[in-house]
């Protein structure tokens, strides 16, 4: 089975990135042949800064090997070093309907925010297609918010193949995990870069813990019962502790007598514990500067081999050869 996912390298890792991508990424290199990639081609559909996108290229890097990306498992590489990833793209581009991408919700969201659409974002479901068949993937884990690019996906293999003839390229399955899809932000919305909502998972301590007291709750007193159907606090909460730990929680959302102070305080404990161990793998990771280099060099030039491989096999099947 081979799975493969792609990150884009645009900030600061937060909570929802890891529990919809990152966690899962890691879980499945044990299951079978992984390939994890940065997607910094796309992340230029949004932000055209070259120090911004090697410093975030490079944050990725190091953040997605302390939380245990394992190089010896995974082939772990960025998109751009991968170059053939651009002629599936226009290959994939030629049986693409403009309707099909002018109904993807993230291009339409976009435009609503008032971006200035570019072709690179309009197109940027086609690339994240050719990412996914280029490598005959499988599986591909992601958040919510990325089935649609799946569908796309799964539309354009198919089509392809219904073109071209079966077996041009491989359908794959997304897996979309359903418990956690959505990691609620500070505010009880979607946790995004875009809302300014964001817990990362790295960083001071201090500057953490007091994001953490920022959360947003009602005004319901110490004494009384504190809702717990919209509590932000507990949906956080259920992501880094043990079932007991939660379910006790709760049992103090319902019974009252606790502050909202004191259960964040709760939160921020459990939260600087369950990420002690990614810590203490960025700071090895952080000490050897030629590790992250060596990591994607490789991943690199195992990821050609099997893009020449498979581009191959597409180059003849659409008459390119
Ligand atoms: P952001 O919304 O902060 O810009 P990205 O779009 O860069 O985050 O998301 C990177 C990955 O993390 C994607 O696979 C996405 O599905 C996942 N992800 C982002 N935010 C969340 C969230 N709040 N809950 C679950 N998964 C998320
Ligand atoms: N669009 C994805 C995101 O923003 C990143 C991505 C690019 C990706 N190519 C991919 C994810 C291929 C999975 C497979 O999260």
């Amino acid at each position: 089975m081979r799975t493969l996912t792609g990150l884009q390298p645009s900030g600061k890792l937060h909570v929802g990135n890891y529990f919809g991508a990152i966690e899962p990424a890691v879980r499945l290199q044990e299951m079978g042949e992984a390939f994890y990639f940065i997607a910094d081609y796309h992340a230029m559909t949004s932000s055209q800064d070259p120090a911004a996108l090697r410093a975030h290229v490079r944050e990725l890097a190091i953040d997605f090997l302390a939380c245990g990306l394992d190089p010896q498992q995974a082939v772990f590489f960025r998109q751009s070093a991968v170059p053939e990833v651009n002629e599936l793209a226009w290959i994939l581009s030629t049986v693409c309907p403009m309707s099909l991408l002018a109904k993807c919700h993230s291009y339409k969201d976009k435009i609503a925010q008032g971006i200035a659409p570019n072709h690179g974002l309009f197109a940027y479901p086609v690339l994240m297609a050719a990412d996914i068949l280029l490598y005959d993937s499988q599986q591909v884990p992601v958040g919510k918010d990325q089935k649609q690019h799946l569908e796309v996906t799964r539309d354009l293999a198919v089509k392809l193949n219904e073109i071209y003839g079966e077996g041009t390229v491989v359908i794959p399955e997304p897996i979309i995990r359903e418990d956690t899809a959505v990691v609620a932000g500070l505010d009880g919305r979607k946790m995004s870069k875009s809302y300014g909502n964001t817990l990362p998972i790295f960083g001071e301590e201090k500057p953490l813990r007091q994001l953490i007291m920022k959360i947003t709750t009602d005004s319901t007193p110490v004494e009384a019962p504190k809702a717990v159907a919209n509590s932000t606090i507990l949906a956080l909460y259920r992501l880094f502790a043990s079932q007991p730990d939660y379910a006790a929680m709760v049992a103090d959302h319902e019974r009252g007598g606790i502050g909202y102070g004191d259960l964040k305080k709760r939160l921020a404990d459990a939260y600087w514990d369950f990420f002690a161990p990614m810590r203490a793998r960025r700071a090895e990771v952080l000490a050897d500067p030629g590790f992250v280099d060596a990591v994607l060099a490789a991943g690199a030039a195992r990821a050609r081999e099997e893009a020449a491989k498979v581009l191959g096999r597409v180059r003849r099947a659409v008459g390119l050869v």
